[in-house]
């Protein structure tokens, strides 16, 4: 009897055990695709942050997930420089400064508490590419799971093109030899990323580009 009842009592545990790891399964399965979905739809690009840099072990998740995006053949043609150090960013900031016209609508200088050109992101990351004819695209990916693994650790991030037109001109050449890129590769673009000291809306997006095809 007493065998007999032990080897329910086991039984029903198992039973236990196996239904709740189907339910939690299942509920798992469901919650994390809601939780990518949403931290996709909540990701804003952030132009204000607080000054504290990004710690390594977060950034190197970032990263991982960034060259971990689809690429065309599996090329990854990309070179990923990430600067947390405030000398460079300033300097060339402070370059942009001196060789920029005064009168320019867009000066970030006068712009209260201003502490580099990249939105003052206290972490920079630079990305270079070859001239691959997937390259850009490749480059584009690896930025959308970065910005978005970002995200999803509290870290805002911001893609940037503008300084990267400074970057390109002989004066801040410097500096960009100092990212020590690869012969073949080209500085592509920035990305700020730190702590969000604001939140900003979403930025509306047109439903109407989206047009399903050859439908019954
Ligand atoms: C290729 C690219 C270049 C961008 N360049 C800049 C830039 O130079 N400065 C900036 O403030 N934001 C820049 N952005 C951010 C866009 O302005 C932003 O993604 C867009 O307005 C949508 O807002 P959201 O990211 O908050 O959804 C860039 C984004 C991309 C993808």
């Amino acid at each position: 009897m007493k065998k007999v009842s032990m080897l329910i009592l086991m039984m029903s545990l198992v039973g236990l055990v196996t239904s709740c790891c189907t339910k939690t399964d299942s509920a798992t399965v469901v919650d994390e695709k809601q939780v990518v979905v949403d931290n996709m739809l909540a990701r804003r690009s952030i132009r204000a942050y607080k000054e504290t840099p990004v710690p390594k072990e977060i950034m190197d998740v970032i990263l991982n997930c960034g060259i971990n995006a689809p690429n065309g053949m599996n090329k990854q043609p990309w070179e990923i420089r990430v600067v947390s150090n405030e000398e460079y960013l300033k300097g060339i900031s402070d370059l942009q400064k001196e060789n920029m016209d005064p009168n320019s609508p867009h000066n970030p200088f006068n712009e209260p508490g201003f502490r580099n050109i990249f939105r003052n992101a206290p972490t920079v990351v630079f990305i270079a590419t070859d001239s691959g004819m997937c390259s850009q695209v490749d480059c584009g990916l690896l930025a959308g799971n970065m910005v978005n693994t970002a995200w999803a650790y509290g870290i805002g991030s911001c893609i940037q093109m503008g300084p990267i037109r400074f970057m390109k001109t002989d004066v801040a050449k410097p500096y960009v030899d100092k990212l020590g890129f690869s012969d073949g590769y080209e500085l592509l673009m920035a990305i700020g990323f730190g702590y969000p000291d604001e939140s900003p809306d979403a930025k509306p997006r047109d439903n109407s580009k989206i047009q399903y095809l050859f439908e019954d």
